[in-house]
């Protein structure tokens, strides 16, 4: 049964969602979290901004696509081992590029609209001699894709002809991505970010986009999740990487409205943690990055608190901008809120709270707890001078197509937790590690 800790004054309620998914045991060591980073004082309603919905509602249609087979691909990367190198690297007839030095960092610059950071997104070079476009780093999805000949793209576009390294295929491409679609072939090209190359990477080349993909600022995407997941069905850039010698782990820094933020490829920055702590939780399928969560903890005012006990799949998404978790759950977390409100709109479905709630909640994955900044959480107010504002948990639909155990888990935590991917240091197991970030000393 559910073991927690915490000093509770009741216990609200106990859900339990019974997951298909066998759990597994913990792995790594854990190390006792400072929680006394988040008791910041509440957050003055008159200094809010206003939410803005629009994005919300675009992200919301947008995970409607992006994770429409999360069944099958999750599926598809259970029992899966290590990364088998000798496959990745296909016909290379030079002998592997060696990274020279040890860090990699891509730079990411941070894409706020109103209160929210919506989107981290940073440089790739791309062909011989190389062009420069920006991507979305994604942990959600696998695949490499930017425009190229796309006459109705505003956004800066690859030009094959004008590399000498570039190959075409007619392997044809097509991915949802936000609320569109991009089509178009597989090329291959040199691809290198942070100074670190990959020949002949494999991307989508996407030769029209549908939706409102155009009016974002990044040109393409940087898909980090496992290849099993890629609609190419090619080894990622990090495989390849890692195929080169790389050490098989990656690391992000997400920043609130600051412009530090940064993703370092087979390293760890302990310039954007707190403490060296770092608590490992293993991957439930080498699909996604997708880690149990246990249980969600919500305190209000320090005298009134929940303790939901869940077994969810949490699939941690850096391309995602807020966190959403399956209906009943979500109903559970906003009922122990006095005040809270569902809101139906004609497309998506969110929650308000009276703003001058003090609210400590925290995500248990294992029988670690971590919490949430009530600031990342409060996603504004409903209109201006509103006693009420928008609450950063998103609920997911049965009726929208979405499994009911599954969570996922976008920047707003992952600005209070550094966060590392590692594919393998443990032996082949993957797994994802949290510390806690230098985000919450400022
Ligand atoms: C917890 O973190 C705060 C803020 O960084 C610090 O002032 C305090 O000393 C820490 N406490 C412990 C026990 O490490
Ligand atoms: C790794 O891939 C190579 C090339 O496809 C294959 O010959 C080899 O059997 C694979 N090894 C394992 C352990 O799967
Ligand atoms: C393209 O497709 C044709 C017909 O299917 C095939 O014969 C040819 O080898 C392919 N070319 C490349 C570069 O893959
Ligand atoms: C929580 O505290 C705030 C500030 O003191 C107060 O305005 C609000 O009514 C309290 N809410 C609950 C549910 O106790």
């Amino acid at each position: 049964m559910f073991y927690s800790p915490f000093t509770s004054l009741f216990v609200a309620s106990v859900l339990t969602i019974i997951s298909a998914n066998p759990l597994p045991s913990p792995t790594g060591f854990s190390v006792t979290i400072n929680r006394s980073f988040h008791q910041r004082p509440p957050v003055k309603s008159s200094s809010l901004p206003v939410c803005n919905v629009q994005p919300i509602e675009r992200e919301f249609k947008g995970l409607q696509s992006k994770y429409r087979d999360v069944d099958k691909n999750f599926n598809n990367g259970i029992n899966v081992g290590p990364v088998n190198t000798s496959a990745i690297v296909e016909d290379e007839a030079e002998a592997p590029f060696i990274p020279p030095v040890l860090v990699h960092t891509m730079p990411l610059d941070d894409y706020v609209s109103g209160n929210l950071d919506i989107m981290y997104y940073g440089p790739l070079q791309i062909g011989t001699p190389p062009q420069e476009l920006t991507v979305d780093v994604d942990t959600g999805s696998a695949d490499l894709w930017f425009p190229c000949d796309c006459p109705d793209c505003e956004n800066k576009q690859f030009e094959p002809l004008e590399s000498s390294t570039c190959e075409e295929s007619n392997e044809t491409f097509s991915i949802s991505y936000g609320s569109g679609t991009a089509d178009g072939q597989l090329m291959r090209d040199t691809v290198s970010v942070g100074g670190l190359e990959v020949r002949r990477q494999w991307f989508g080349a996407a030769r029209s986009l549908q939706g409102d993909f155009n009016g974002l600022p990044n040109d393409g995407l940087l898909g980090l999740a496992f290849s099993t997941v890629a609609q190419s069905g090619k080894a990622t850039f990090f495989e390849n990487l890692i195929a080169e010698g790389l050490p098989p782990m990656f690391s992000m820094h997400l920043a609130r409205h600051h412009d530090d933020s940064a993703v370092c490829f087979g390293c760890i920055d302990r310039l954007k943690t707190l403490d060296p702590g770092i608590v490992w939780i293993s991957v439930l399928s080498k699909a996604y990055w997708s880690i149990s969560m246990d249980a969600i903890n919500v305190n209000v005012n320090k005298t009134r608190e929940l303790q939901l006990a869940t077994a969810l799949r949490a699939i941690v998404d850096t391309g995602t901008t807020l966190i959403y978790l399956p209906e009943a759950v979500v109903s559970e977390f906003y009922a122990v809120i006095p005040g809270s409100t569902h809101v139906f709109q004609p497309e998506f479905e969110f929650y308000t709270f009276p703003c001058s709630t003090m609210l400590d909640i925290e995500f248990a994955f294992g029988q670690n707890r971590f919490a949430v900044n009530p600031a990342d959480f409060n996603l504004g107010m409903t209109a201006p001078d509103s006693p009420d504002c928008v609450g950063g948990v998103l609920p997911l639909s049965a009726a929208s197509g979405f499994p009911q155990d599954l969570a996922i888990v976008g920047d707003e935590f992952l600005k209070s937790w550094y966060s590392i991917f590692d594919y393998g240091s443990d032996g082949g197991n993957a797994r994802v590690g949290f510390s806690p970030s230098i985000n919450n000393a400022r």
